[in-house]
């Protein structure tokens, strides 16, 4: 019987203790404010990661890319990546944009040891199934064979060797609105002195 209640006991306190620590952690975040312009606290940078691999199917860090990276395959995944991921991660990676700077938590520099640490097949696993619970999409089908999806991890390895040129051709790739590309063209033409009245139509046919 004293058993039992000495157990009780030990229950009772161990609730308590849980009961104050969420307090006092609701009271500080509450009085941090829910703000996604502040860093995430170590204790939430933890908690996230953790359950992202535990969310992670055991098999997806063992899954082999059916691909070999080669010149066209890496070409092909820049426009992908210009096109779909350069928006957050930027072209080179860095998450250096308005948006990625702005996620609660924030896109990663994905040339620096945390990301390329992760395996193959953990970030296949990440591109199609996204990260719950951040700014990160689900770009796939569920399925382990999406070449597109194979294509963006070989890029993300390429990503710390990428030279200048790629990524300046890649800036050609990344998506504009019209506002935007009527502008690029008046400063074209402004530099190449062929706006308004001062362009030559026969000389500058070739440009279109
Ligand atoms: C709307 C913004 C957004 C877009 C678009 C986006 N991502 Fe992400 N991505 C994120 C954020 C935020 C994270 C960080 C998630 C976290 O903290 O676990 C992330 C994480 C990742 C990771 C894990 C890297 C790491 O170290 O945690 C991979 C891989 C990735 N993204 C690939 C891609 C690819 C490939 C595309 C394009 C097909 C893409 N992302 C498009 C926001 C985005």
């Amino acid at each position: 019987m004293a058993r039992i209640v000495k157990v009780f006991a030990f229950v009772g306190l161990l609730a308590t203790l849980a009961v104050v620590v969420a307090g006092v952690m609701t009271v500080s975040m509450i009085r941090r404010g829910f703000s996604a312009r502040d860093q995430p606290s170590t204790i939430e940078a933890t908690l996230a990661s953790m359950m992202r691999s535990w969310s992670m199917t055991a098999r997806a860090a063992t899954l082999k890319s059916p691909i070999q990276p080669s010149p066209g395959i890496l070409r092909d995944a820049r426009s992908h990546w210009a096109d779909h991921c350069a928006i957050c991660h930027a072209n080179d990676g860095s998450g250096d944009t308005q948006i990625g700077r702005h996620l609660y938590p924030r896109a990663p520099d994905m040339r620096g040891s945390a990301t390329q640490n992760l395996t193959d097949g953990e970030l296949y696993f990440i591109v199609e199934n996204g990260v719950r619970l951040t700014g990160m999409p689900a770009w796939g089908n569920g399925r382990e064979d999406s070449l597109d999806s194979w294509q963006l991890v070989a890029f993300i390895r390429h990503l710390p060797a990428l030279t200048k040129e790629e990524e300046a051709e890649m800036r050609k790739m990344n998506p504009v609105n019209p506002g935007e590309r009527s502008e690029e063209k008046e400063e074209e033409d402004f530099l190449r002195g062929t706006d308004g009245a001062t362009s030559h139509p026969s000389r500058n046919d070739h440009s279109h």
